[in-house]
Formats: C-alpha cells, sequence, structure tokens
C-alpha cells in the first residue's frame, strides 16, 4: 500500500482573510499576508488502500466527527480524481498543539493533507499547485505550504488558477518571535466559513473591507521588505480590527473575543507606550497572538505571565515550508 506523511505548520495572517468571492471553488474575496510558525505544526499520514470501502480519518488520536470526515474526503477525492486513483485513504493526522486551544488547525491540517496526499498519489506537484490544491480545503492552508513571510493572491479568475500563496520573504530574513496567549480553550462558536457568509451577507462594513484592502497588502509587503516593526505594527493592527469591525457588524453579530483579550491588546498598548516593540492580532476566536522582536521578547514574556485570564503562553520563532517526511509502499 503506498503511504506518506506530511507535516505543514501553522500560519496566521498579520493583513487578514475575510470573505469570498466564490464558494465552490473556496475563493478569497481578499488578499492576505501571513507568517508561519515554527513551533506549531500538524503531521498527517495518508495510506492508499485498495480493499478498503471508505475513507477512513483519525484527527488527534480519535476518528473524525462526521462533518470533518466529510470535508477531508471530500478533499481526498479532489487529490484522487486528479490522479486517476480510486483507492480510499487512511488518513490519520496529528497536531503537536492542543487541539482544545483554539488554533487554526484549518491551515496545517490541509496543508499536510494535500502534501500526504498528493505523495501518496504519486502526484508530481509544484508547490504552487499545492497551495492552489490546499485553498480549496482551507484558504489559510494556501499560505502554509511556505514558510516565513507570505502572501496569497486573490486573484480575479473564476477557474481559481491565479489564486495561491507565494513566499514573500524566508523566516531569517526577520527572525520575529510570536507569543500566543491561550485566554479559553472552548471550541469557536461559529466556524470562519459560515462567519464568512454571514459577514458577506449582513455586514455593512464588508464591502468597506474588501475595498480598502489592496492598500494595506501594499504597506505590509514594505513594512516586510524594510524590517519597519512600527509599519508591521499599524497595518497589522489595522487589519485585526478592521476585520472585527466587519465581524462585531454581522447580524446577528460574532463576537469572538473573551474579556481576556481584551486585556492582552491593553498590555500589549502599555508595552508600546514602554518603547517594547510588540503588536497583536486575533482570528476567529478568543486567543491573541503577539508579535515581537528577538530583542523585546523576554519583556513580553513576562508581560504576557501576567495577564488575568491568559491560562497559557505559547512561544515560537517563525518556520519552514510544508516538506514530505517520507513516503513508501509496503505490503
Ligand atoms: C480569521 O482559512 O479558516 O483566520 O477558507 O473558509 O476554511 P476557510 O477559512 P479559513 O479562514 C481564516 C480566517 C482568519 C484570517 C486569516 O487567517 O487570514
Amino acid at each position: 500500500m503506498r503511504h506518506a506523511t506530511a507535516r505543514a505548520h501553522t500560519n496566521f495572517a498579520l493583513v487578514k482573510y475575510w470573505g469570498k468571492r466564490g464558494t465552490a471553488l473556496n475563493l478569497p474575496a481578499v488578499g492576505s499576508i501571513s507568517i508561519t510558525l515554527d513551533a506549531l505544526f500538524t503531521r498527517t499520514t495518508v495510506t492508499l488502500d485498495p480493499n478498503a470501502e471508505d475513507d477512513a480519518v483519525t484527527l488527534n488520536g480519535t476518528p473524525a466527527s462526521t462533518p470533518d470526515a466529510a470535508r477531508i474526503t471530500r478533499f481526498v477525492e479532489l487529490m484522487r480524481s486528479k490522479a486517476g486513483i480510486a483507492d480510499r485513504a487512511i488518513v490519520v493526522s496529528e497536531n503537536n498543539f492542543p487541539t482544545g486551544a483554539g488554533l487554526a488547525s484549518s491551515a496545517s491540517g490541509f496543508a499536510a493533507l494535500a502534501v500526504a496526499t498528493g505523495a501518496a498519489l504519486g502526484l508530481r506537484l509544484t508547490p504552487r499547485e499545492l497551495s492552489e490544491l490546499s485553498r480549496r480545503g482551507s484558504g489559510s492552508a494556501a499560505r502554509s505550504i511556505f514558510g516565513g513571510f507570505v502572501e496569497l493572491y486573490k486573484g480575479t479568475k473564476d477557474d481559481g488558477s491565479d489564486c495561491y500563496a507565494e513566499p514573500i520573504a524566508p523566516s531569517d530574513h526577520w527572525p520575529l518571535k510570536v507569543f500566543v496567549a491561550v485566554v479559553t480553550e472552548g471550541p469557536k462558536d461559529t466556524g470562519s466559513t459560515s462567519g464568512m457568509d454571514a459577514s458577506k451577507a449582513t455586514s455593512p462594513y464588508y464591502h468597506p473591507w474588501v475595498d480598502t484592502h489592496p492598500v494595506d497588502l501594499a504597506m505590509m509587503r514594505s513594512a516586510i521588505a524594510d524590517k519597519d516593526f512600527g509599519h508591521l505594527t499599524r497595518i497589522t493592527e489595522r487589519s485585526c480590527m478592521k476585520m472585527h469591525a466587519v465581524m462585531l457588524a454581522t447580524d446577528p453579530a460574532l463576537i469572538y473575543w473573551r474579556g481576556a483579550s481584551i486585556e492582552v491588546v491593553h498590555a500589549v498598548r502599555t508595552l508600546q507606550k514602554q518603547g517594547v516593540a510588540a503588536t497583536y492580532t486575533i482570528d476567529a476566536g478568543p486567543q491573541v497572538k503577539v508579535i515581537t522582536t528577538e530583542d523585546d521578547a523576554d519583556k513580553v514574556r513576562a508581560a504576557l505571565r501576567d495577564i488575568p485570564g491568559v491560562i497559557r503562553v505559547m512561544e515560537s520563532n517563525l518556520g519552514p515550508a510544508a516538506v514530505v517526511e517520507s513516503a513508501g509502499t509496503d505490503a
């Protein structure tokens, strides 16, 4: 039986993706720029079984829920049709970070699944093709194919062929430090896909969000090229808060924050007043990601530990691209 194991690292966006221009091919309405994290990753093994009747999916040691299994099987089916191979797949996937932490496991998850399935099926895919395919699983997954600083293009074509991610700069271009302040471990209320649909349908700020996006992308590209932490801070926070304004004005409101999320934001603002290089961003969940420099990492670590409501703090450097760790054929 053919099998392959792949590892993909999680990423989070500095300039956010929220909203779709097409749902069938999962085409984002806006581009996004992210950083890939070293410390948090998904490892996925795909084994092709010609004798099995159905796909089988195990996530973090337990059989996947029906909706998760359906989403994963749909993705495997897409890869199988590309390869012209009908064998069923046994998918075993593990995150090295607690799933309850509400981190973006779909980003590293679908990137690892794309790389492992592609290798097991013997498809020779370029990173760009892997990125385009991962996007079909989850938009943010397109970015986890690459390490360092990454941009996902929204593209304009209906077939999605110009909607893929590319690296902007490698991790060592600007060795930033990232902290994740975990404030609650429960599952989130509304998933990204349905949240985006609701925002597009009802939020009065949705169109201004889409229209003002290109400026943020352009400014972030230059902040990264110039290693300008002041500009990075301004655009990261602006993009995060614009996205949350869209979410909050969705009817009914999408409120992903908890009280402690806002406490972390205030703590970062206090650090900034003290001259510490630190900025925050929040995704479709309550955890707060804080970005800093190697020089100021100790001050940020100390400040985050003292905030009431912060359950734990994870730490990471910027990380590498997705890889095939092993592949082969067993009896
Ligand atoms: C808030 O990639 O999870 O994290 O494409 O519907 O799977 P789907 O959405 P997903 O959305 C990520 C949204 C975000 C911002 C971001 O990562 O850019």
